[in-house]
This record gives structure tokens, sequence and C-alpha cells, in this order.
């Protein structure tokens, strides 16, 4: 039977509760398991070595572990996904991914080694590919010119939904359209399986900082992928070889976050749409980015391809580096530190803090500038919200019309 997105989120992972006694997902620490049937041992250690999901003996942890395991199969259905791969932090999953992609080429005795990818990502993502550390050669392209920069050598076409920092939105569909057989993978953070699931769009994988959202609590380091078996496949063998795992105390607390996740996703971004308008209004705000505010989403992306536009938005001031610097020390309620997704709200400052990192021509040419400051709406209660930003930025108005 299928099951709303609430239903879903409290009840997957944890369909073999009743025939196993428990009412909490088991949580598995053990890093190695008795192997007393050594033909057992062996048939297993073929099978994980070979990316399978599951073996008789998970033999040892950075080959399988079953909370971790549990975990990822809650996710996958949540992605409405074949399966679900997990890793230490987001950039171990697309560090994953982009491996996952070699294993193809070592099989196929093939050497792709191209990536197109498209501007604004996360700050580390970004540098990853910019300085070719894995041997890949990117070239940065706008959504439209997808069909024409790929080649025989393109690997994989990699973008960001709503990105970070801007919310800058991509057609998922119109990208995939033009890649045909190459894979797209879709970072998924910032709309969540909740809002968004690019599979069903064509993609090949939808990959999470699991540390946002899904962790939800400002407590996990993790990150996700999910795919299809055949991509999953390669994910574990990468997983095995390079060691990247999840601990499962981060699965089991990933998997204590999920029901609450639709809630969490809702009610932030209804505080996120209310604060939008307000800010908007503050004559110290030049411009608020937002999925779908004002004429940031001529596709009509926002109700088609993502459901809602999220929690994270983007405030621009008339102003300074040191007058962003101000904002987010005058604040009270939010906490002025990188990350988002969590029950409580954060503002930072992408040029300073979070995309540093990034070559600063490119910084400059997607709109991250100096005075931009990244918000991550919580789920407290809005008005507390809009007083503390409210405060925060008249202060600012203050300053400047009397210097010190
Ligand atoms: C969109 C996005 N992708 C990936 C990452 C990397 O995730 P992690 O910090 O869990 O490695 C981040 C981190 O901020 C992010 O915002």
């Amino acid at each position: 039977m299928a099951h709303h997105t609430h239903t879903l989120a409290t009840h997957a992972g944890r369909e073999d509760f009743r025939e196993i006694g428990v009412h909490a997902p088991p949580l598995d620490l053990s890093t190695t398991y008795p192997v007393a049937d050594l033909e057992e041992g062996r048939d297993s250690i073929d099978a994980l070595a070979g990316g399978a999901g599951q073996a008789a003996s998970p033999i040892y942890a950075r080959l399988h572990n079953p909370t971790v395991s549990r975990y990822e199969d809650a996710f996958a259905s949540l992605e409405g996904a074949e399966a679900g791969v997990a890793y230490a932090s987001g950039m171990a999953a697309i560090h994953a991914v982009l491996m996952a992609l070699r294993v193809r080429d070592l099989e196929e005795q093939k050497q792709r080694n191209h990536i197109l990818a498209i501007r604004p990502l996360y700050g580390c993502t970004d540098h990853l590919l910019s300085i070719g550390l894995l041997g890949f050669d990117v070239d940065w392209v706008a959504a439209d010119q997808v069909a024409h920069s790929i080649t025989q050598k393109t690997a994989m076409v990699l973008i960001e939904t709503p990105a970070n920092p801007t919310l800058s939105l991509v057609d998922i569909r119109q990208v995939v359209a033009q890649a045909g057989e190459v894979p797209v993978m879709v970072d998924n953070t910032f709309a969540t399986p909740i809002l968004q699931q690019p599979l069903a769009l064509g993609a090949t994988f939808s990959v999470h900082s699991g540390t946002k959202y899904l962790g939800g609590h400002g407590d996990v380091l993790a990150g996700l992928v999910a795919s299809s078996e055949f991509w999953a496949k390669r994910l574990r063998q990468v997983r095995i070889l390079t060691g990247g795992n999840l601990h499962p105390m981060a699965a089991y607390l990933l998997h204590r976050s999920l029901p609450t996740l639709p809630m969490r996703v809702e009610k932030a971004q209804a505080n996120a749409k209310d604060l939008v308008e307000r800010l908007a209004q503050h004559p110290m705000i030049k411009q608020v980015y937002y999925p779908g505010f004002g004429q940031q989403d001529p596709k009509g992306l926002v109700g088609t391809q993502m459901s809602g536009g999220g929690s994270v938005l983007a405030i621009e001031l008339h102003g300074s580096f040191a007058d962003a610097a101000h904002v987010m020390r005058k604040v009270e309620l939010f906490t002025p530190a990188v990350s988002l997704g969590s029950t409580d709200s954060l503002i930072e400052h992408p040029a300073g803090l979070t995309h540093r990192i990034v070559d600063e021509a490119a910084r400059t040419e997607d709109g991250i500038s100096e005075s931009m400051l990244r918000i991550s709406v919580g789920i407290e209660h809005a008005e507390d919200l809009w007083r503390d930003l409210q405060q925060a930025l008249d202060s600012l108005q203050l300053k400047v019309r009397q210097p010190a």
C-alpha cells in the first residue's frame, strides 16, 4: 500500500519491528562480526565486495552495518529510489559519486574524465571540482549549454537546485534531456526529498548533505546518495575501498529525525515565506533571494519541480562586508554560524565563510556579494524571528545614518 509522505517518514525502515520485537531501530556498534561458518563468511565477502546491499554476515563494519543499512532503505523510499548509500559527510558522498563513475569506467575500460557543472554550488563542491583533485576536468556551463558541451569523455553533469547560496533554480528535466545517456547528479540538500525528488525527474543521483535537514538538529555529520541499484553497487564498492562510512550512531540519529522531517520542512518553509515578504520591505535590504519570490522563477519550477521554496533564503544589504558583519553580530535568536537545516535558525556570510574557497571572479559572477547573508530559517515562531532580524537591520540603519 502506498502511503502519504508523513506516514512513510514515520514508518520507513521500521517495517519488521513487530517481527523482531523492538519499537526503536536497533543500534549495532560492532566493528567486527563472528564468522563461525567460513563458507558463509567467504560468500558474504564476495557479495559485499561486489557491492551487494546485504549478505549473510556483515563481516566487518566498513563492509556493512545493519543500522546504517536500515536507515539507507528508509531514506531511499522517501527519495523514491531503488537504493540509498550513506557516507560520513556530504562531501564524502559527492566524492563517492565521482569515484563510482571511475568504477564504471574501469569495468567498461573507458576513460571519461570530463564533468559539466552549473554554478553556483556549495563552496567545497565547487573547490573539489575546480582544483582537479580527483582527476576530472570541469567545464562550468549555463543550464542551456549542457547539450552542446557534452563530449565522449563526459562522465557526469552536476547541479544543485536550489543552489547554495543564491537559491537559484535549475530545471532538472531540461538538464536531463540535454545530458542524454550521461548521468546527472542533483544535490538535493536544500529541497530534501519532501519538496523534490530528482530521480523521478530523470536524475541518476540525488545527493544530500545529511548534516542539514535529514539530521535536522545540528548534531549529525552525514552524506546520502539515492540512486538505482546499479549505481548503489558501485557506490558501496567505493565505500568499502575508501572508508567514508557513516557511523551507526549517526545513522540512528538520522532515522530518529526522519518522522519529523516533513513537519520540520513544512514549518520552516512557512516561516521562511513569512520572513521573505517582510525582509523585502526593509529599507536596508537591496534584494531577497528565495525560490519563486518576485521574478526569480520564470520557468515556474516552484510548484512543479519542487513543491515549495524551502526554508533557506539569502539577503543582499544596501551596504558592505562590515555591514553584513554588523547584522551577524546583532542577531540574538539566529545563531551566526555556517550549516543549515537545523530546527533553530542560522545566519552566515557566504563570501566570507561557506563560499570563501570559491574562485573570487566566479563568486562575483554568481552574485555572491560582500553584503550577502544566507539565512537558514528554523521552526521557531515567525514573529520572534522577524523581530530579531528587524532589530538587527534597524540597528544597521541607525549605524549608517549616524556613523560612529
Ligand atoms: C548543498 C550542500 N552540499 C553538500 C554539502 C557538504 O556537506 P557536508 O558538510 O555534510 O560534508 C553542503 C554543506 O554545507 C551543502 O550545503
